[in-house]
């Protein structure tokens, strides 16, 4: 996830049973540019495997400039991003704007093959709109290309994160093609992930937005598939240590300054659903420092916030 899946966050993640993460999606333009943004999204860590890149590109120049550089690093695999709804991405013919233009996407699968040393794969979403459910012709050409799996979102461009995922294109896609298929969208608990398996016959799920502040997301998953016993939800003790975790993990990496304020976000995803903390999460908007964080982070153990 763009803006999330640094290198705190996977590390974390991966402690509670993430398998395979993905670094930021980057532009391939700018990684020709090779900014210090760019390299930072790039670091990781020994235990942070295995672990795949994703390239947003529309122009085989810049695509296969970024493909020379992303050969001096040591990633597992390499996707394609042809799923991106952001508007000033489909502007530039990039992300989901390539689903109108399939040859394009072919040629520029095609491309990242053959200069790749490490497997690729493709993120699709079903379609542009509704009336354009071609995900299925997309991941066949994708297949033809050379690409060693599909990554589907069940929503269409026009749906960008809201409204239903449409199982039954998914499904479609994986009768399409042979190699694997990783099916995405609203896995956002051990029920929705047996629920993607059981619907779309998908070889794997990705989880999302089910992480933001949730870890215990995998490994509620994953007792859930081994058909173990379900998994007790985190007490706010647990939330509040994984939370300073995460928080210093953060700090460590960005600095101080940068490290609170993305942070920020994060706060307000771990305390999601908890009462008594409207105060705290305002707060949170605004605070400056390590040990502001700390004492907002405490204040949710506080006895006023147990009621
Ligand atoms: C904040 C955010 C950033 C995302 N960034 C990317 C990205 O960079 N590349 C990508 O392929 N998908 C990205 N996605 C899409 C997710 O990978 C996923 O396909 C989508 O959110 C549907 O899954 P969910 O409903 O479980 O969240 C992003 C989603 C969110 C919410």
């Amino acid at each position: 996830m763009a803006g999330i899946s640094d290198l705190p966050f996977r590390s974390l993640n991966r402690r509670f049973g993430c398998e395979f993460a993905f670094v930021e999606m980057i532009n391939a333009r700018s990684l020709g540019y090779r900014g210090r943004k760019t390299q930072q999204m790039l670091s990781c860590a020994e235990k942070d495997r295995p672990l795949g890149i994703q390239l947003l590109a529309g122009e085989n120049k810049w695509l296969a400039r970024a493909l020379d550089i992303v050969e001096e690093y040591d990633f597992d695999l390499l996707d394609f991003n042809a799923a991106c709804p952001a508007r000033k991405v489909i502007r530039r013919g990039e992300g989901a704007g390539l689903l109108k233009e399939p040859r394009k996407l072919y040629s520029l699968l095609k491309l990242m093959v053959n200069a790749s040393s490490r497997p690729v794969s493709v993120k699709l979403r079903t379609g542009w709109d509704e009336h354009s459910l071609n995900c299925a012709d997309a991941a066949r050409y994708a297949e033809d290309a050379g690409v060693s799996a599909v990554f589907i979102h069940g929503r269409t461009k026009e749906q960008g994160y809201g409204g239903s995922v449409d199982y039954g294109a998914i499904a479609g896609v994986k009768r399409a093609v042979s190699v694997p298929v990783i099916a995405s969208g609203d896995v956002l608990s051990p029920e929705s992930a047996v629920k993607m398996f059981r619907e779309t016959g998908c070889d794997g799920i990705l989880v999302a937005r089910g992480a933001l502040g949730n870890p215990w997301i995998f490994r509620r998953i994953y007792r859930r598939l081994s058909g173990g016993r379900e998994e007790k939800w985190p007490s706010t003790d647990e939330i509040c240590s994984v939370m300073k975790e995460h928080f210093d993990a953060c700090v460590d990496f960005y600095g101080e300054k940068n490290g609170v304020v993305i942070f920020r976000k994060f706060f307000a995803w771990y305390t999601k659903g908890m009462r008594h903390v409207r105060a705290l999460r305002e707060k949170a908007c605004h605070v400056r420092s390590r040990e502001e964080m700390y004492l907002l982070i405490a204040g949710i153990l506080a006895p006023e916030n147990e009621r």
